[in-house]
């Protein structure tokens, strides 16, 4: 590692210092709605290690299960970070993320069981975030504040409310931060979408996206609550979620089908799928939501939807001039049709279909004039594979902590995406079709953004546990 020169040297040595500033943090609405000591948060920002190009990052991992492990793979593999620091608050999990490190020849990292004493730690330049969904933003917020840029993996949020104080943060702070929806760093989506973008689908009226998958009848079954098992900071783990006895049916991995601490399959899945649609038509926000659905079949605890189908309505964009639909459509309890995949995403355009998944890409054209024998096939099944999509996703990140670019999948970017997948759940739990403005970020109950929705937009935010609150930004 090179000497500790930090933003702030290289600012005034270079007399950069309002330039540099422009470069994140410009542009992003959110730094509007930043309030508090805005000087303190610049000079956080002046403060912050200066990284070369041939500079060693230094990254701690908090959440060590098997996302965050995952990932870290990805930061050491590229040969220019050193993990200095892991933290979980179980034991068993701390174990593990030592040995991936040691495993590909690092030294032992530091192990912490509370994050903040990570985020105390002046040598840390990044810290990744893969603790279950409840517990992103307050570490992200409290990350950000101590001059760390975040690899944050999705949703960032639990909430829409959440997303948005992400976004303040980042850019008062200046912090770099990227979110986990890798598929954006995949040449063969780049390809799909410009594609698209190109008009050779001809005009989209319609997007879809679709998970299916049969976990009937019991899902992942059910198991009384227990004493928590040794080794673990039960209360930690439960953080801003209310108080419950301990269950491991909520607990590692399963926590995704809960509201209290998820979104269930819309957030856990449907993030990533129309991340790509609204990011290649380049809407970023849905103007109505109507969801239908509920817990129809499975028999196991969760609370979230085994059943889903959300349809979106959305306002002209550069590539759509008089708006499209978008459709998600969910199952856990019936498997894929003969015609579809488990995951995947269908773009309808006047002149073709193009569907996209993690392997490749395939367009069908439609038969403008059935008559002609020729006129079928606009790209005739051209099938491009996927990629190294998720080391590319972790390096983008890396340069722009030295670039001080705003990443391929910036927070604000991905707010935006994320409060649509939210909605889907609003709307249900509401039990209507939403009206969303953006700007003001709350439901209406019309079109015209006249009549609030209390009923929906009790659900923009939650209830912190005490001790647990959200940081103010
Ligand atoms: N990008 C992707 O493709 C992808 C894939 C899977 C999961 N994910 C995301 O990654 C995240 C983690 O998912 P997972 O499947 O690894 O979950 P997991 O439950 O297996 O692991 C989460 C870990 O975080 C730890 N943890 C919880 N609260 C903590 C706290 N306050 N401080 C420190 N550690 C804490 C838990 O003990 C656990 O070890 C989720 O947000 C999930 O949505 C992303």
């Amino acid at each position: 590692m090179s000497d500790p020169v930090t933003r702030r040297d290289f600012l005034e040595t270079t007399g950069m210092a309002f330039a540099g500033a422009t470069v994140l943090g410009a542009g992003m609405s959110g730094c509007a709605s930043a309030g508090g000591d805005r000087a303190a948060a610049a000079a956080v920002a002046a403060n912050r290690r200066l990284i070369g190009s041939n500079d060693t990052i230094n990254v701690a991992l908090i959440g060590c299960g098997g996302m965050g492990r995952f990932n870290l793979t990805f930061f050491l593999d590229d040969g220019k970070c050193n993990a200095v620091a892991v933290c979980d608050l179980d034991e068993e999990r701390l174990d593990l993320a030592c040995e991936v490190v040691e495993q590909r020849g690092g030294q032992r990292p530091a192990r912490y069981k509370n994050y903040r004493e990570v985020l105390d730690r002046q040598d840390v330049d990044a810290v990744i975030i893969a603790t279950p969904d409840h517990w992103h933003a307050i570490p992200v917020l409290e990350a950000i504040a101590a001059g760390k840029d975040v690899y944050c993996e999705k949703p960032a949020s639990h909430n829409i409310r959440e997303g948005r104080l992400m976004i303040d943060a980042a850019c008062k702070y200046k912090a770099v931060v990227q979110v986990g929806t890798q598929q954006r760093s995949a040449q063969h989506m780049q390809d799909a979408r410009d594609f698209i973008r190109s008009g050779q689908l001809g005009e989209i009226s319609m997007t879809e996206t679709y998970t299916y998958g049969n976990d009937a009848p019991d899902g992942m079954g059910h198991a009384p609550d227990e004493p928590a098992p040794a080794g673990i900071d039960y209360d930690m783990w439960l953080g801003p979620a209310p108080a419950r006895p301990f269950n491991p049916r909520r607990f590692h991995h399963n926590w995704r089908w809960y509201f209290d601490y998820a979104a269930g399959m819309v957030g856990d899945w449907n993030v990533h799928l129309q991340d790509i649609t609204m990011w290649t038509l380049r809407t970023p926000h849905a103007k109505a939501v109507s969801t239908s659905g509920g817990k129809f079949v499975l028999t196991d605890d969760r609370d979230t939807p085994d059943t889903m189908l959300a349809t979106y309505e959305f306002d002209s964009g550069p590539y759509t001039p008089n708006g499209y639909v978008h459709i998600y459509t969910m199952r856990k309890a019936s498997g894929p049709p003969w015609h579809a995949g488990g995951y995947g995403m269908v773009f309808y355009g006047s002149k073709g279909k193009l569907h996209l998944d993690r392997n490749g890409w395939e367009v069908i054209g439609d038969a403008i004039d059935w008559r002609d024998p020729d006129a079928g096939r606009l790209v005739p099944n051209a099938k491009h594979g996927g990629e190294r999509h998720h080391e590319r996703h972790v390096l983008n990140f890396l340069e722009c902590m030295r670039t001080r670019q705003t990443p391929i999948a910036s927070i604000e970017d991905h707010h935006n995406i994320v409060t649509a997948c939210h909605l889907a759940n609003v709307s249900l739990r509401a039990g209507r079709k939403v009206f969303w403005d953006h700007q003001k970020e709350l439901c209406f109950k019309d079109e015209e953004l006249r009549i609030p929705d209390p009923k929906a937009n009790q659900y923009l935010a939650r209830d912190y546990r005490t001790g647990y609150e959200l940081p103010k930004v």
